[in-house]
């Protein structure tokens, strides 16, 4: 068995009279990419706020590379490596597409406030290599041409790309993406799914909440199947597409 970058267990979270997440257990295992699928208000993107201490849960563990993040902000736990991109795409308006990737470096930044306002030589440097690294990421996905263009003024698929590549300069060792293929054409999703496995490729783990099933069937070592809450499946994409529970979880949606 390889080394578990994320497990989760007897994660519960109520909001009111609502049960959002129910008992969920899954695992993670160390450079996998793990899909999770399930219908609207399933409790994905629930998930993903309590694994990145956004809410609390009212009872279960989350642990990291055998650590828990109990009772752990939200900035401290993205300084450990648990970098996320929202549902919708949070581009910085008034940005630049670089100025926006290397937005996503400022928890690593070394030099403080200050020494970058008197533009002191470590600050200097800093910047020179931020700037070096989010070009080489924007080359990464295509958009190096864009590169001083307004962020909001460039297509929703480059903003999407955009916003994985910040997420990226965080240095992340856990990327959670919650539905990174909502509003792409199917030529940005052949994009999108090649840099998922980049990603994967270099080490990183990757959890990736997604409707797209050819994006899931085609890019996922496990796939997590949600429906009010509970894990009602997990596998391989194969044992997936041929669980009866998961096409009546699909079937059940309006
Ligand atoms: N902060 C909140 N307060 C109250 N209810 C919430 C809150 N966040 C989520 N919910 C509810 O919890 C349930 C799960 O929502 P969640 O957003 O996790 O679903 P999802 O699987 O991400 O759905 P979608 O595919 O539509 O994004 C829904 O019924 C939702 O309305
Ligand atoms: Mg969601």
């Amino acid at each position: 068995m390889s080394e578990a970058a994320l497990t989760v267990q007897g994660l519960d979270k109520t909001f009111g009279g609502l049960h959002a997440v129910k008992q969920v257990d899954f695992i993670v295992p160390h450079g996998s990419l793990t899909a999770v699928i399930g219908p609207n208000g399933a409790g994905k993107t629930t998930v993903f706020n309590l694994v990145t201490g956004l809410y609390a849960p009212d009872s279960g563990t989350v642990m990291f590379y055998g650590a828990s993040l109990r009772d752990q902000s939200p900035v401290e736990i993205a300084k450990k490596g648990l970098i996320r991109t929202f549902q919708s795409a949070r581009i910085y308006p008034g940005m630049t597409a670089i100025e926006n990737v290397m937005a996503g470096a400022h928890l690593h930044r070394k030099t403080a406030a200050w020494q970058q306002m008197l533009w002191l030589g470590s600050a200097r440097r800093e910047e020179r290599a931020l700037i070096e690294r989010a070009a080489a990421l924007l080359d990464l996905v295509g958009l190096s041409a864009f590169r001083d263009v307004a962020a909001t003024d460039l297509p929703m698929g480059s903003q999407k790309l955009l916003e994985i590549v910040r997420a990226l300069m965080a240095r992340p060792r856990l990327l959670l993406l919650d539905e990174p293929a909502a509003g792409l054409n199917d030529a940005e999703t052949e994009e999108l799914a090649a840099l998922l496995r980049a990603i994967r490729d270099t080490g990183i783990s990757v959890i990736v909440v997604e409707h797209n099933m050819s994006l899931v069937m085609g890019v996922a070592d496990q796939v997590i199947v949600l429906d009010a809450g509970s894990v009602v499946a997990s596998g391989s994409p194969r044992d997936i597409q041929q669980d009866a529970r998961v096409i009546a979880a699909y079937v059940g949606q309006s």
